[in-house]
C-alpha cells in the first residue's frame, strides 16, 4: 500500500491531482455516471485511464469514454496496444487506484472468484493497488445471498466499497442498489488516495458502525423516536474508512450525508438494524453508536389510530439489544464498542454506570458521555467522552465529534493491529 502512495519521484502525494486512476466501467445503466466522474477527476488534475467491458460498451460508447479521458481506451484483453507496449500488468500497476464503477453483480462475482476472463478482471487480479468499487444493480440482486457472499469475500480481500445507495432504480423498483453520485464517488476516491498516502493502518480490516436513532412504528403515520442526529456515529464510520477499514454504516433515519468511502445501509427500526448488523458479520470491528429505541409498540395497528374520548394506551415491549447480540455472536467481532449516553453530570458516577453497562452487554469498550439537556451534545457538534475499557478509563476534553471519532479510531487501530498484525 505504501508504494501505491508514491509517484515516480518517490514523493508521497495526497489527493487526486497528479494521480493516475484506472476506471473500469462495467455494464450497467449507471455507466453514464462514470462519464461525469471522468470529467470531474480530470478537472481535479487526475490522469484517468479507462477499461470498458463488453457490457459497459452497451451503455456508453467507447468514443465518449476516450474523448472525455483524453487517453487511449482499453477494451480487449488480446488487443492491448501491443502486449509489449501496455500490457495488462502495466495497466494495473501504473495506476494509483483502480475504481470499478458501475460494478455489476456479475463483475463482483467474477472478482470474488478470482476469474480473469476479460481485460477488466485480469487487470483487477493483477493489481497491487487499492481497489474501490461502486456497485449498481437491482435491489434484489444486491441483497441476494450470493452477491452478499461475494461482497464479504471482496471486503475480506481489502476491496473498498462505496454505496450502493437507496432510491429509485432504473428497473422501476425502489431499494438499495443505486450507484452513488459522481460527487460522492470523487470524494471517496480523494479520501482513499489521501488515506493511501497517510495512515492506512486499518486497510484489510472490516468495520461495522451503527448510527442515528431508530423509529418504532405505532401506526402507519406515527412512531416512537429520539433526538439522536447520527453525527457521532457517521463521523466514526468516516474516520474508519479514511484509515483504510472497509466500513459498513447501518444508520437509522438521519439527515447526515453518507460518509465518503463507506457502504451505507439505511434502516428504520431496531429489528431492521439488528438484521442488517448480523447480515454484515463477520467484521473485525463493531461500533454501536446508534440510539436504539429500547421499546417498540407490541402490535402496530394497520389503520391510523383515531382520536377518541381516551388517549390510547400503548403496550410496549423491549427491543433486541444489538450491541449485546454482536458481543455474544458466534462471529463476534474482535473489538466491540458501545456507547453510554447518560444524563449524569458526575464523571465518576458516569464512568461507573458505563463500566457496569460494558459488563452487562459483554462489549470491550464503552464510550460514555453526559447528554443532559444543558450539554448540547445531542444534535450538537461537540462531545466530551470517557473511554471505558477493562484496562482503565481515559477522559477526553470536549472536542468536535469528528475529533472524537479520529481519537477513537486511533485507539481502535492500536488495539486491532497489536492483537493481530495485518497480513
Ligand atoms: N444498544 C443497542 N441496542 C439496543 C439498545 C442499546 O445496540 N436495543 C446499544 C447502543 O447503541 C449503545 C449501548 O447499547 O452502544 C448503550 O445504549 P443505552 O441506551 O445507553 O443502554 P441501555 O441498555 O438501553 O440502558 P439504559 O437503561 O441506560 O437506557
Amino acid at each position: 500500500m505504501a508504494d501505491a502512495a508514491r509517484n515516480n519521484s518517490g514523493l508521497a502525494k495526497t489527493g487526486i491531482a497528479g494521480r493516475t486512476i484506472l476506471l473500469v466501467i462495467a455494464g450497467g445503466i449507471a455507466a453514464y455516471k462514470s462519464l461525469e466522474t471522468i470529467r470531474r477527476l480530470k478537472d481535479r488534475g487526475a490522469r484517468v485511464r479507462c477499461v470498458l467491458t463488453q457490457g459497459g460498451a452497451e451503455f456508453v460508447t467507447p468514443l465518449s469514454v476516450q474523448a472525455l479521458s483524453g487517453e487511449p481506451l482499453f477494451q480487449d484483453l488480446f488487443s492491448l496496444t501491443g502486449e509489449g507496449e501496455m500490457g495488462h500488468i502495466r495497466l494495473s500497476r501504473e495506476a494509483d487506484l483502480i475504481v470499478v464503477a458501475p460494478a455489476t453483480a456479475d463483475i463482483l462475482a467474477r472478482m470474488a472468484a478470482g476469474l480473469a476472463n476479460d481485460l477488466a478482471t485480469t487487470v483487477l487480479l493483477a493489481t497491487d493497488k487499492p481497489v474501490l468499487v461502486a456497485p449498481a444493480m437491482n435491489a434484489a440482486m444486491w441483497s441476494h445471498p450470493a452477491t452478499q457472499r461475494n461482497v464479504a469475500t471482496l471486503r475480506g480481500d481489502g476491496i473498498q466499497f462505496i454505496g450502493p445507495a437507496a432510491g429509485d432504480l432504473a428497473c422501476g423498483e425502489v431499494g438499495v442498489g443505486r450507484m452513488v453520485e459522481p460527487d460522492q464517488l470523487v470524494a471517496a476516491i480523494a479520501a482513499l488516495l489521501s488515506g493511501a498516502a497517510g495512515r492506512a493502518d486499518l486497510s484489510g480490516r472490516t468495520a461495522l458502525v451503527t448510527s442515528g436513532p431508530t423509529r418504532e412504528a405505532i401506526d402507519p403515520v406515527r412512531y416512537i423516536g429520539n433526538f439522536s442526529s447520527g453525527k457521532q456515529g457517521h463521523a466514526i464510520a468516516a474516520a474508519l474508512a479514511r484509515r483504510g477499514a472497509a466500513t459498513t454504516l447501518i444508520s437509522g433515519p438521519s439527515s447526515e450525508p453518507d460518509p465518503e468511502g463507506v457502504t451505507v445501509l439505511r434502516v428504520e427500526s431496531a429489528r431492521e438494524m439488528l438484521a442488517a448488523c448480523t447480515a454484515a458479520l463477520p467484521v473485525d470491528i463493531a461500533v454501536c453508536a446508534a440510539a436504539v429505541a429500547d421499546w417498540r409498540v407490541e402490535a402496530m395497528t394497520a389503520a391510523k389510530i383515531k382520536k377518541g374520548a381516551n388517549a390510547p394506551a400503548l403496550q410496549l415491549i423491549e427491543n433486541p439489544d444489538i450491541l449485546a447480540t454482536l458481543a455474544r455472536a458466534t462471529l463476534r467481532p474482535q473489538l466491540v464498542i458501545g456507547f453510554a449516553a447518560e444524563t449524569e453530570s458526575d464523571p465518576e458516577t458516569l464512568v461507573r454506570i458505563a463500566d457496569a453497562k460494558r459488563a452487562k452487554k459483554g462489549c470491550d469498550w464503552i464510550v460514555a458521555n453526559d447528554v443532559s439537556a444543558g450539554t448540547g451534545v445531542i444534535g450538537g457538534e461537540r462531545n466530551a467522552v470517557h473511554l471505558v475499557t477493562a484496562a482503565g478509563t481515559e477522559s477526553w476534553a470536549a472536542m468536535d465529534k469528528t475529533a472524537v471519532a479520529e481519537k477513537l479510531v486511533d485507539r481502535i487501530a492500536a488495539a486491532v493491529t497489536a492483537a493481530a498484525p495485518a497480513a
